[in-house]
């Protein structure tokens, strides 16, 4: 199987959630009970990912650091990059050319949160030739990437934020790349808002028939909280599901428990350096 690696792109001004994110990037702020950046990073430990390139402003990059350091905690390799300006999601291709290498990568945007059985995500990282996306059925299609698809389930058209969307069916902030991703980043001229955008780089992979989208079905959650509302229903959500099962999501030291990044040694090290929480009694309970 081919080597997957995982960039979560965290940085952005976060205007749309000032005065929250005047000391540091959105991804910080809590989602219920811990960072918002846990729950992508989750999703990508409990895909496999061991490899993982954070990118964020030059603020916030020290926070990042000090939460994860090294990732050898958490049996992962973690780096970090400075996105100088929030100049687009598919700069982080062209940011991250060195780590990716030879390898494909997977992008999760910092605020997006997944929730659920995550074989989809897995069985796409698995199965990628050029470019894997999803499609997620939403109300309000044109806040997104919106996907259209022909009769035969076959995507035949995507479009940043349309002011009449062709279907019902935004992309998610979850985004599988070959390798060649990077040099496509640097050929795309940046969008009339100033970006190099994910939807310019999707499509030159749908134009050359080397895109795949995968509808996710309504048993997922994706869920972003990028705005002020986004982020209490967020919150509520995860504290709806972790209040029923007495199980945590986005817990990044469970899922690397889980994916047998860590043993039990590695968990019970983790446990000792962790001050008394809620938290650290939960780990210690599992
Ligand atoms: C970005 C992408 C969009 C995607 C969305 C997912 O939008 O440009 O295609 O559907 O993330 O969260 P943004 O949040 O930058 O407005």
């Amino acid at each position: 199987m081919k080597n997957t690696k995982g960039i979560i792109l965290a940085g952005g001004a976060g205007t749309r959630m000032y005065p929250m994110t005047q000391l540091y990037s959105k991804q910080l702020i809590s989602v219920y009970d811990k960072p918002m950046i846990y729950y992508p990073l989750s999703t990508l430990i409990l895909s496999g990912i061991r490899e993982v390139l954070i990118i964020s402003n030059v603020e916030t990059i020290p926070y990042y650091k000090k939460l994860f350091k090294d990732g050898s905690h958490l049996g992962m390799k973690i780096e970090y990059a400075v996105q100088d300006a929030p100049k687009g999601i598919a700069e982080a291709f062209i940011i991250g050319e060195e780590f990716i290498g030879d390898d494909q990568v997977c992008l999760i945007l910092g605020d997006n949160i997944f929730y659920g059985y995550l074989d989809f995500l897995r069985y796409a990282i698995k199965e990628n030739e050029g470019a894997t996306v999803f499609g997620y059925y939403v109300k309000d299609p044109e806040r997104y990437g919106v996907v259209e698809f022909d009769e035969s389930g076959q995507a035949i058209s995507i479009e940043e934020k349309p002011k009449i969307p062709k279907s019902k069916y935004a992309v998610p902030g979850i985004y599988i790349f070959d390798n060649t991703s990077s040099a496509r980043s640097k050929k795309i001229a940046p969008s009339n808002r100033g970006e190099v955008e994910i939807t310019d780089l999707i499509k030159t992979y749908l134009s050359e028939e080397n895109l795949k989208v995968k509808k996710i079905g309504r048993g997922i959650a994706w869920l972003d909280s990028g705005t002020p509302e986004s982020l209490l229903d967020a919150s509520a959500f995860i504290a709806a599901i972790e209040q029923r099962q007495g199980l945590k999501v986005g817990c990044i030291e469970e899922s690397a428990y889980q994916m047998k990044f860590i043993d039990k040694k590695g968990m019970d090290q983790i446990i000792e350096e962790m001050p008394n929480s809620y938290y650290r009694d939960y780990l210690k309970g599992l």
